[in-house]
């Protein structure tokens, strides 16, 4: 079993971050930024960057956006891990959107995926998120216009479980 921590991430987790997004059979998948893009949100406010390590190796990030929102709205906005299929995604998930709710005011957190990720909405499906439904066209994501499916669990039915 693992040694999992899973914590705020640092710029210098940014490298992980990086080359997670851009592993192998990904790209279709999940979106990635330059460093740039990652070096600006990590700094900005409205983002929350979180690192799983297992003792000391990195082993899959999430970032988080609209942290701390007036709105009360927050968005999963992309998640990875380096070794998928072993229950260390939905362990992430768990947690973060557990520090979602119980840093901020937030009652909704929501992500959207590609409908036919069906790795990806397992996970979250095991650790709460409804699936709502079809945004059409809404990711333009390499070159071309994909359907996304919004899914979201709510304060409510988070501390009911
Ligand atoms: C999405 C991601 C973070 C989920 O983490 P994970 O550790 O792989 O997820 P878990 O192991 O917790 O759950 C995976 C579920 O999918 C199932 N699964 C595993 N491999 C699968 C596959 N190739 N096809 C379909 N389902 C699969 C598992 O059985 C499990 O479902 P179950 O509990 O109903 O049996 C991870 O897969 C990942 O990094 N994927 C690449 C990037 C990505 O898709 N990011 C999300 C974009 S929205």
């Amino acid at each position: 079993m693992m040694n999992l921590k899973i914590e705020r991430a640092f710029k210098t987790d940014l490298p992980f971050v990086m080359m997670t997004e851009r592993s192998e059979g990904y790209h279709t998948l999940v979106g990635r930024w330059d460093e740039a893009r990652h070096l600006a949100a990590i700094d900005d406010n409205h983002y929350a960057y979180f690192i799983a390590r297992d003792c000391a190796a990195s082993v899959g990030f999430a970032i988080v956006r609209d942290w701390g929102a007036p709105e009360r709205v927050t968005c999963l906005k992309r998640i990875a891990v380096s070794n998928p299929g072993k229950e260390l995604g939905r362990r992430i998930v768990r947690a973060v959107v557990g520090t979602v709710f119980r840093e901020t005011e937030a009652h909704r957190v929501w992500l959207s995926v590609f409908p036919e990720n069906e790795r990806a909405r397992r996970a979250y499906e095991a650790v709460g998120f409804k699936a709502e439904g079809i945004a059409r066209g809404s990711a333009y994501f390499g070159g071309i216009h994909r359907d996304e499916l919004i899914m979201a669990v709510l304060r409510t039915e988070w501390t009911a479980v």
